[in-house]
């Protein structure tokens, strides 16, 4: 496995859209290996392929409902995810590993189900609720292209948030 080099917002392989995955070979498996080590290393919640340059539609996202006190929150690999159906709204901060160190406030749905396959390309469905469909949603928003920034008006310094007022 290999670090890889996480895309600036700027670049602009961040701003095209990724093409399906068609061969489960040993290439993506790699790409899938350095993405996990590249994902953990910066301590985000998922990862696209296009961030590190690959144009594949590719993410991986942290499953955070599965999070217990002795179990990290499972990395889940998604290949050409596609979201089935969403439910409800919920505004809250979103960052991402592209655009460092400042958040914006985005509406995004509460719950999502999404298809993909797996590395070895078998079929599954994977729900997300709060912070993990905010992930599914953010990462396929890569995958076309898309970056958060577009769907707030907004930037915070991510150390230095406004107070909340009720
Ligand atoms: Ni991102």
């Amino acid at each position: 496995m290999a670090l890889r080099n996480i895309l600036k917002e700027g670049d602009p392989t961040l701003e095209k859209a990724s093409r399906n995955v068609e061969k489960f070979d040993e290439r993506l498996h790699i790409l899938l290996d350095d993405m996990r080590e590249t994902l953990a290393d910066a301590e985000g919640v998922g990862l696209a392929a296009p961030q590190v340059g690959v144009l594949r539609r590719v993410a991986l996202v942290l499953d955070l409902a599965q999070e217990t006190e002795e179990q990290d929150a499972p990395v889940v690999e998604l290949i050409n995810p596609v979201i089935l159906e969403t439910e409800g709204e919920i505004t809250a901060y979103e960052g991402c590993l592209s655009i460092p160190g400042v958040l914006g406030k985005v509406s995004r749905p509460m719950r999502v189900r999404v298809q993909a396959r797996d590395r070895t390309g078998v079929f599954f469905e994977m729900e997300g609720e709060g912070m993990t469909a905010r992930a599914l949603c953010h990462e396929i928003d890569h995958l076309d292209g898309q970056l958060y920034t577009r769907l707030c008006d907004q930037l915070y310094d991510k150390d230095n948030l406004p107070e909340e007022s009720e």
